[in-house]
């Protein structure tokens, strides 16, 4: 007998030391409290968590009080809820904390055990992820914006440049079309930077004169800078040409000067700088030694500057120190994705008090002169050209821009309007420009059906949208379309398109 008590009392031993090691070993804080909520017992993860505390009512610190949790486990026998909690080093943690009550025979409270697990890098990844879903609907619902600006914004841009090539400068009407033309060129352009934003997906790139860029988007941000923020502009006249996207580009300009003006919130000067970088002092360890070469573009304030700690943070998406609703936190993170998709690189140097220095490193263009072409190039034409879209303003405007560069304009307003009119006249139609986006037909079904007919037929493609924000754009360009022209544009612009398309 003495035997067998004594192998079941080895066995309880070995029982309870397994237990206890689990105890210890477990992932969640375990903890027990007696029923005036002292602590009697806790494991090795809860004293991680929040030091050596003798009392429940010494970690929780959200809306619930240790006392109407006990009471609320004493009445429901458990409680499940998540609320704050002070971590050992004084940190804010949000807790899933359980509770379950202990009563001896006569039914009386005589503790509590509880367990807890610290979800607060879990709550911070959820509410990431709201923010980003919400981004993305503001997002679709913007380009969907921008789109339907954009195609108002057609007619108003091409009228109002038609007038003003028509008016002189003492005319009456000069200044009222030249502001009209200036008010949409803006409009435009914020068009254009919503569509990035919400960009999908790398945009197609082409020589660009980083120093224009410089001073539209500076233009652009004036008028939002307070008056005690001097700006300050270095710009190398000589600066060579970078391969990008220029309103990505833009967007890079506009989001470091914006935060530069938000860290000068007494005022201070603003510096934007651009040179040719110097090989000799090296662009970045990564950048390699051979090739066209790198362009710098520094933007520098005289600002807060930001401190050590925080420095490796800022490029993180959502890493923001600005209060709820000034700052998302995607500024920095948007300008470097745009930069590294270019083949560039960005540096940082900050002291705190004294101001920050953002410098960019751009690829030079190889082929730089590509702009300079477009500008100087001949857009006028003696072919017939066949436009289809269901905005008669929109298809109007394309033939008053064309007819007097000597192209013969044939209208469709509608997908099988305008495959009708190109079977009858197929053998002196040169160009077919599609509108994409129609009611009934749309571009896509109207484009097979033209090259059934004639698979060889040149297609330019427009629409508002940018091919970015509208993937069937990209399919069509792909299935053979001779070009894509983003609403709104200019004469010049769907001059260009046009020779382009033709030549190609
Ligand atoms: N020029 C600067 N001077 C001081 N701190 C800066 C500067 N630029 C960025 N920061 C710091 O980096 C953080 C992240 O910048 P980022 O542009 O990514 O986001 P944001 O400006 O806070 O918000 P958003 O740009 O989305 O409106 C800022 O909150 C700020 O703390
Ligand atoms: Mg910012």
């Amino acid at each position: 007998m003495c035997e067998a008590v004594r192998q079941n009392e080895n066995k309880l031993i070995e029982s309870e030391q397994r237990i206890r090691s689990l105890f210890e070993r477990v992932e969640h804080a375990i903890f027990r409290i007696n029923e005036y909520g002292a602590s009697t017992e806790s494991n090795d993860r809860f004293r991680k968590l929040f030091g050596n505390v003798t009392e429940l009512c010494d970690i929780l610190i959200g809306e619930v009080s240790a006392t109407q949790c006990m009471k609320r486990a004493a009445f429901e026998k458990t409680l499940h809820l998540e609320d704050k909690a002070v971590g050992r080093n004084g940190d804010e943690l949000t807790i899933a904390l359980s509770l379950y009550a202990e009563r001896n025979e006569a039914g009386g409270i005589t503790g509590f055990d509880g367990y807890l697990i610290d979800i607060t890098e879990k709550k911070r990844l959820e509410e990431r992820l709201v923010r980003s879903q919400k981004l993305e609907a503001i997002g679709t619902l913007a380009a969907g914006m921008a789109h339907d600006f954009n195609n108002l914004l057609t007619a108003i841009l091409g009228y109002s440049g038609i007038m003003l090539k028509m008016t002189k400068e003492d005319d009456p009407f000069y200044k009222p079309v030249s502001v009209i033309n200036d008010a949409a060129k803006r409009g435009a352009a914020l068009g254009k930077k919503i569509l990035t934003i919400t960009r999908k997906e790398k945009m197609e790139a082409r020589p660009v004169n980083v120093n224009d860029l410089i001073n539209q988007s500076i233009d652009l941000l004036r008028s939002s800078f307070p008056r005690n923020v001097d700006v300050v502009m270095h710009l190398d006249a000589s600066l060579p040409t970078t391969t990008a996207d220029p309103s990505q580009l833009q967007q890079v300009i506009i989001n470091l000067a914006v935060n530069a003006r938000d860290a000068m919130p007494d005022g201070g000067t603003l510096t934007v700088e651009t040179a040719v970088a110097d090989p000799a002092t090296g662009v970045s360890s990564l950048a390699p030694a051979q090739g066209p070469g790198f362009l710098k573009l520094s933007v520098s304030d005289t600002g807060t500057g930001i401190g050590p700690d925080t420095q490796s943070k800022i490029f993180d998406p959502f890493f923001t120190t600005k209060e709820v609703g000034r700052g998302t936190g995607l500024g920095l993170y948007i300008v470097h994705s745009i930069v590294t998709n270019h083949g560039g690189y960005i540096n940082v140097y900050s002291e705190p008090r004294q101001g920050t220095r953002f410098n960019i490193y751009l690829p030079v263009s190889t082929d730089a002169s590509l702009e300079a072409r477009s500008e100087a190039m001949d857009i006028s034409g003696k072919e017939t050209v066949l436009i289809i879209d269901d905005e008669p303003h929109i298809r109007d405007l394309c033939k008053d821009m064309l007819v007097p560069l000597g192209y013969t304009v044939l209208i469709a307003d509608s997908g099988s309007h305008g495959i009708k009119l190109y079977r009858e006249h197929q053998a002196r139609i040169s160009l077919v420009i599609l509108d994409i986006i129609m009611p009934q037909m749309g571009g896509n079904e109207v484009f097979h059906a033209l090259k059934t007919i004639n698979k060889h037929v040149p297609i330019l493609l427009y629409s508002g949208y940018s091919h970015n924000n509208f993937s069937g754009i990209n399919d069509l360009l792909k299935s053979g379309a001779a070009g894509f022209i983003q609403k709104p544009f200019s004469t010049q612009d769907l001059g260009i398109a046009i020779r382009k398309a033709l030549s190609a």
